[in-house]
């Protein structure tokens, strides 16, 4: 038998996770970004990888050390961070978009730092939208079987998060209500609610370890059915 001479165990579903802010430039000494930790990408890793997925976390700027077991391919802007996961999609099995990516950047980075203007007339920065990376590879030939996004709101969360997962194409939304004091950006804790275009379920205020084991068993359930 193959099982009695030790041949490896097959591998779990390959798993793509971004996470943490993006950092889009203005000149060599600036930049716009948010205020996003990465702990909630961070953690759907770390339980991704204990739940027997192979798992690689396309991360923005943290102060998070990568969980054991885990690539981390790092980027800093919205462009790059779609590049990186362009370059994996064709290996997915699970996209999990976490990352708060910026929504705009500057339409031109001044190669040189900008100087203030004398003037005082004050400075106008030329924005540009960012490519949307969850709908790029929720629509693309190459579609992973199952993609998740997350959708922070401070209102109508639940009616907002299920017409975002519409627009974009996606099987599974993660929101969450940012209006709740208790869960802030830099929290441990975190409360969710799960939307997929037939049901809704609530996971109450909790450590964001907890949340995400609860979250990937969730995501590889939703993945095991799509498959059989
Ligand atoms: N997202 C993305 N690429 C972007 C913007 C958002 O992949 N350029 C992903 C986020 O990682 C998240 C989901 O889309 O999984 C929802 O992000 P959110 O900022 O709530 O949605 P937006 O479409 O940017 O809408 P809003 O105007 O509310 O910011
Ligand atoms: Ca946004």
């Amino acid at each position: 038998l193959q099982a009695a001479v030790g041949v490896q165990q097959a591998q779990g579903p390959k798993v793509v996770i971004t996470a943490g802010p993006t950092r889009e430039p203005i000149d060599p000494v600036r930049y716009i970004s948010n205020h996003s930790s990465g702990k909630m990408g961070y953690a759907l890793a770390a339980a991704a990888q204990a739940l027997g997925c192979q798992v690689t976390l396309v991360s923005g700027p943290t102060q998070l050390a990568c969980p054991s077991g885990v690539t981390r391919v790092d980027v800093e802007s919205a462009e790059q961070m779609l590049a990186a996961c362009l370059s994996e999609v064709a290996q997915t099995d699970i996209f999990i978009a976490a990352a708060a990516v910026a929504d705009y950047r500057l339409a031109e980075v001044a190669v040189h730092k900008l100087k203030k203007d004398q003037s005082q007339q004050g400075l106008t920065l030329n924005l540009v939208e960012n490519p949307d990376i969850v709908a790029t590879i929720a629509q693309h030939q190459q579609r992973p079987a199952l993609v998740v996004g997350f959708a922070a709101e401070t209102q109508k969360v639940q009616a907002y998060a299920l017409a975002k997962l519409q627009r974009k194409g996606l099987d599974m939304m993660i929101a969450n209500d940012v209006s709740n004091p208790e869960i802030g950006f830099h929290s441990d804790h975190n409360a969710v609610t799960l939307i997929t275009k037939d049901r809704q379920q609530a996971f109450d205020i909790q450590s964001k370890k907890e949340l995400a084991h609860q979250l990937m068993t969730e995501i590889l359930q939703a993945y095991t059915n799509q498959e059989s």
